[in-house]
């Protein structure tokens, strides 16, 4: 179910749709002029209100940066290494990667597009790689000591919504028969092309992202890989990754908004099928994009036990939780600076849990400011502001990755 706010932006909308032709039919005819001129003019009224709403670029007081040179000082990787933990952020270019703030604040990087396959192959036909820029951002991250968690090897959605490489238009060059086989050879290849050029440099690799249905919860979602193969194309993808390196640390990625419901059970499902059929999965990642509610935290330290009772590791992959959910709070930067660490708290509480990667840096450069429609600003979920000042979470992350350091029962990895 969609969350009310785009509910709302979606009903109004299609309001607007039949009123303005409405008022437009009324308009020409003589004796309804009047009626016409009111519908347009209401419409013009709550079709600006709406756009406002969408686009007003919502701002909250930043008190923190009054005492940003002690919260700058925070040396957070150091923090996040002597806990044993892994404390990440997506990064899309070298030039961020190389920033100092960044190398003083996280042990740990995941490419946020860089590894994705319409980045590596340059042909429909997914056979002429293309690594140059993965490479160098990879070969940096090593060079200055940080773990690399590799994103994503067997992403459906890429496919179906990106059309990028469009696999489908790929698999109608073969007769209807062969574009199984086709597919299996694809998946088959790809991933032993990938995961072997980056052997024992990328030691983590998310080896299937989103495999569980959005509007079908509780489902697989009935992706091209689906399509062809059924659900075997997941064991297919685990093997495969496994033979080309047996040392990496194999996740399966999902976004789950909260902890409970079908699509969490399905999730639960899923692994301990894996698991049963003798699949090589190491770990789960949540992702944790949380964009229009914030989860339970008992809820998910039920859910981290339970995943640690399948037998798989977890680590929380794309963190961001948007400063809008925090705006009732006195200060939501302080509020979102708490959820982060509560948050951080329960997985450490969990030595299954073995990290925590935000799905950026600093708020300049954020994913979801991309689609104001789906995600009204303010979004400023990082830990970083757009102008490089640190956020008062930083404090917090800190304090909980110390405790931990200072607990001998703290050791995540
Ligand atoms: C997003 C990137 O952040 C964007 O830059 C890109 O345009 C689209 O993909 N779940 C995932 C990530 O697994 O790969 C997505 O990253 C965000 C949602």
């Amino acid at each position: 179910m969609l969350p009310y706010v785009v509910q709302l932006q979606i009903a109004l909308c299609l309001a607007l749709f039949v009123a303005i032709p409405t008022s437009l039919i009324l308009l020409c005819w003589k004796r309804k002029r009047k009626l016409g001129v009111r519908i347009l003019i209401i419409c013009f009224l709550v079709g600006t209100a709406l756009l406002t709403f969408i686009f007003y670029p919502h701002t909250f007081k930043k008190s923190y940066r009054s005492n940003s040179r002690d919260l700058q000082m925070i040396a957070l990787r150091a923090h996040a290494d002597a806990a044993h933990f892994y404390l990440g952020a997506a990064v899309d270019d070298l030039k961020t990667l190389s920033n100092s703030r960044f190398l003083a604040t996280f042990n740990s990087i995941t490419p946020e597009n860089a590894l994705k396959m319409r980045q590596l192959v340059s042909n429909a036909q997914v056979d002429v790689y293309d690594f140059a820029k993965a490479d160098a951002m990879v070969n940096f991250a090593l060079q200055q000591g940080l773990r690399v968690r590799g994103h994503t090897l067997v992403w459906g959605k890429l496919s179906d919504l990106f059309r990028d490489p469009d696999l489908e238009v790929y698999l109608h060059g073969f007769p209807v028969e062969d574009r199984a086989a086709a597919l299996q050879r694809l998946i088959e290849l790809y991933v032993k092309t990938v995961v072997g050029h980056f052997r024992g440099r990328i030691v983590t690799w998310d080896v299937v992202n989103e495999p569980l249905s959005i509007f079908h919860p509780g489902q697989l979602e009935h992706n091209v890989y689906w399509r062809y193969l059924g659900p075997g194309y997941i064991r297919t993808a685990f093997m495969q990754a496994h033979k080309a390196d047996p040392d990496a640390k194999l996740y399966l990625n999902e976004e789950l908004s909260n902890f409970s419901g079908k699509r969490a059970e399905a999730l639960i499902n899923l692994v301990n099928q894996l698991k049963r059929a003798g699949v090589p999965i190491d770990g789960v990642g949540l992702q944790s994009h949380f964009i229009y509610a914030l989860p339970s935290l008992a809820g998910f330290q039920s859910y981290l036990e339970r995943l640690a009772k399948s037998g798989v590791t977890v680590e929380i992959t794309e963190l961001d939780a948007r400063l809008a959910l925090f705006r009732s709070a006195d200060d939501p930067y302080i509020a979102q600076g708490q959820f982060y660490s509560s948050l951080l708290h329960s997985c450490l509480q969990n030595l299954a849990c073995k990290g925590m990667t935000f799905w950026g840096f600093t708020d300049k450069h954020c994913w979801l400011d991309s689609l104001p429609l789906l995600f009204p600003k303010p979004n400023e979920p990082y830990l970083f502001d757009a102008e490089l000042y640190a956020k008062p979470a930083l404090r917090n992350l800190d304090l909980e990755l110390t405790n931990c350091a200072h607990s001998l029962m703290c050791r995540h990895r």
